[in-house]
């Protein structure tokens, strides 16, 4: 028998199966399709302090291999998520589950982690990824991600506010990951998690025209996995802290090669929107995929 379980930042995931932020709600949608205690965890939608209603349509547009989106973070808000989304959750999905926080100024990334570790929801978190690399929003999001000195101020900011593990998820719009890695792991992060989406655009052939209204998009789906193995390989080495891997991964196979790049655990983004049982369909292959390659425990790097 082969051991799926992993240990991030403390806390044990029966397997390393993270449903990825913004393709996976605030999980009880899909818990109407499928028992969704199978996963390791899931990270809900990226949450601001005010509600947002996101960016123009059309904010969607298929690629070979992958998808541009231009969402722009859309979410009720803080106070919304506490007091609606996650008593919701709580009926169907019984795990820790992952907070994913977004933000226009530091100060905004401290309120809204506040606001959630310190409301009666806070007993269902257990771990706050940091989302400081959204490429669709513009005064706010990618820009902490891209400026080592400005991801640490974000971390110094919200590390003041709770005692929960943080995971800082970083953007591959950089030339030098590491750098930021670094940068954040010196300022009290516990882990790190990458990539979020590649910058990209397409054009209308009729009209000579951006397809989306924002022009321009994130790029994810298995097109973007060996951008994302090169990037977890790179940061993995360089820091001692666990990294979330994740870009393009879309089968039991490919969450085992992004744990050879030095992933302790792993988020499945886009291709839960092409097929909404991808993440359990992984899970239950993953053992079978272990075994075939002669991987008997997840734990301690493969
Ligand atoms: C439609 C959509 C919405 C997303 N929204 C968020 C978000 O709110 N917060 C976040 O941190 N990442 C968000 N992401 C990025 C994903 O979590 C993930 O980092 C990225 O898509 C790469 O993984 P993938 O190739 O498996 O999709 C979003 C991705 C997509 C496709």
């Amino acid at each position: 028998m082969v051991d799926t379980k992993v240990d991030l930042c403390g806390i044990t995931l029966d397997n390393p199966v993270i449903a990825a932020s913004g393709t996976f709600g605030y999980g009880y949608e899909f818990a109407e399709l499928y028992d969704i205690n199978c996963l390791g965890t899931f990270s809900f939608k990226g949450t601001t302090l005010e509600p947002r209603y996101g960016n123009d349509v059309p904010r969607i547009a298929e690629c070979p291999s992958g998808m541009l989106n231009s969402v722009g973070l859309q979410n009720p808000g803080v106070d919304a998520v506490i007091a609606e989304e996650l008593p919701k959750l709580r009926k169907s999905f019984h795990k820790p589950v992952m907070a994913n926080v977004s933000g226009f100024s530091t100060e905004e990334y401290a309120e809204v982690t506040r606001r959630l570790d310190e409301s009666d929801m806070s007993d269902m978190i257990g771990w706050f990824e940091i989302n400081i690399s959204c490429p669709n929003v513009h005064g706010g999001g990618m820009s902490f991600g891209t400026d080592p000195m400005m991801a640490g101020e974000v971390v110094k900011a919200v590390r003041k506010v709770t005692e929960k593990p943080l995971i800082i998820k970083l953007s591959p719009n950089v030339t030098d990951i590491v750098a930021i890695a670094k940068a954040c792991e010196d300022s009290g992060a516990d882990g790190v998690s990458l990539i979020n989406t590649l910058m990209g655009m397409r054009f209308d052939l009729k009209t000579g025209k951006p397809l989306l209204a924002n022009i321009t998009g994130g790029l994810s789906g298995p097109a973007v996995l060996p951008v994302a193995l090169r990037m977890v390989y790179q940061v993995a080495n360089s820091v001692d802290i666990p990294v979330v891997g994740m870009g393009g991964i879309s089968s039991a196979d490919d969450v085992l090669e992004m744990m050879m790049a030095g992933a302790t655990a792993v988020e499945v983004g886009a291709a839960n929107l092409t097929d909404p049982f991808a993440c359990r369909d992984i899970i239950t292959k993953l053992p079978h995929v272990m075994d075939k390659y002669g991987v008997k425990t997840l734990r301690s790097g493969i």
